[in-house]
């Protein structure tokens, strides 16, 4: 079977593999389509932290089952399906505690191990999301949006509180798309006029305010004088980062989903005075999964609109460098597997 790998930063190489073959437990997958996500554009270009090389990249998969399965009568050959691409130890302590998603050993497909940028890959089957229903494009998108769904879901939002979500990327658009769900007065901040204009049109979120356009006026304004009581960070920016606080009501609750390298910092009497709950969101877990597909299934989530390129599978180590270039608009990309 044909596989693409990742072997250094900026190369790619085409290559013949052995297709697997079946064992007790594991089930073959014929990959259909392949998001790319952050992760692997960081990866290529060598600026993922934790990283080595060679590897298979792609973890946003689309897939149907390629042959028997041992799941009795659960799955048959041909049905659609996704995974969960983050492997738990199942022994650690985040495990034994139902928090496989911070896995104090997690392999993710991709990133620790070779992911999906293949024409065949075998996984464990108790890995497996039931994708009834959807299109390949649709499955392609789950794992980013179980992202926002776990945000969403850890936070404890509720219906009628204001909540900001800043960053209108793949990632936050996903939590905003499940703070709608849960009935919270959402509002999208980001320094992108484009990406605040595409969160109102497919993600139908309440407000949009520019950050670089006096935000904590805006928000005032909104929110009567309030605040917001619930600050979602889907920038991955230190600066975004540490003026969350500024928007946040008293008795409010920071999410961090977003991830940058350095260390951050509040000013501790504004935190303090708060008595701000502070946490980060890490993957996601099956209940996060499963809701996003039916979610998808009952057409509240229109991961469509995500969709800004498409790329065949053989060209792939061609277009893909051109998706780094911001003019490219690039939303979400994906790779079309026959
Ligand atoms: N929690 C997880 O498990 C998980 C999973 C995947 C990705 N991530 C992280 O989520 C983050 C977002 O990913 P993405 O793919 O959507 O990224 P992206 O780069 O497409 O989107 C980020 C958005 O933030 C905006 N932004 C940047 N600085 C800003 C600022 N100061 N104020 C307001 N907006 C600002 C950008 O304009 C952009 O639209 C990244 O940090 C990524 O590493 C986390
Ligand atoms: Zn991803
Ligand atoms: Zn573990």
């Amino acid at each position: 079977m044909k596989q693409i790998i990742c072997l250094e930063p900026g190369k790619f190489e085409r290559r013949e593999v052995e297709t697997p073959t079946s064992e007790v437990g594991k089930v073959i997958l014929k990959v259909k389509r392949i998001g790319i996500c952050g992760t692997d554009l960081h990866a290529y270009e060598g600026m993922q932290p934790f990283f080595s090389y060679p590897r298979v990249l792609g973890h946003e998969l689309a897939c149907e089952i390629a042959g028997e399965t041992t799941t009795g009568l659960r799955y048959q050959k041909g049905d659609h399906v996704t995974f969960i691409p983050y492997f738990p130890c199942h022994t650690c302590i985040a495990c034994r505690n139902g928090k496989p998603n911070c896995c104090t050993n997690i392999q993710g497909a991709g990133v620790h191990i070779d992911g999906g940028m293949t024409e065949y890959i075998q996984i464990p089957e108790y890995a497996l999301i039931d994708g009834k229903g959807l299109t390949f494009d649709e499955l392609a998108m789950v794992e980013p949006m179980a992202i926002g769904a776990h945000a969403i879901r850890i936070t404890e939002i509720s219906a009628d509180e204001y909540v900001l979500i800043t960053g209108a990327g793949p990632i936050g658009l996903g939590v905003m798309a499940f703070a709608k769900i849960s009935r919270a007065k959402v509002i999208a901040m980001d320094v992108n006029n484009d990406r605040l204009e595409f969160a109102k049109k497919y993600f139908g979120v309440d407000y949009t305010v520019n950050a670089l356009e006096n935000p904590a006026e805006q928000i005032r304004k909104i929110t009567n004088g309030e605040m917001v009581t619930a600050v979602i960070d889907a920038t991955g920016n230190k600066r975004a980062i540490e003026g969350s606080l500024e928007f946040l009501a008293h008795g409010g609750r920071i999410t961090m989903v977003g991830i940058q390298r350095e260390a951050f910092s509040f000013n501790h009497p504004e935190f303090h005075k708060r008595e701000t709950t502070l946490r980060s969101s890490r993957n996601a877990t099956r209940e996060d999964f499963d809701q996003v597909v039916e979610n998808i299934r009952n057409g509240k989530v229109n991961v469509a609109a995500l969709i800004s390129h498409r790329l065949p599978f053989d060209s792939l180590p061609e277009i893909f460098p051109q998706l780094l270039n911001p003019q490219m608009g690039v939303i979400k990309a994906i790779v079309e597997l026959d």
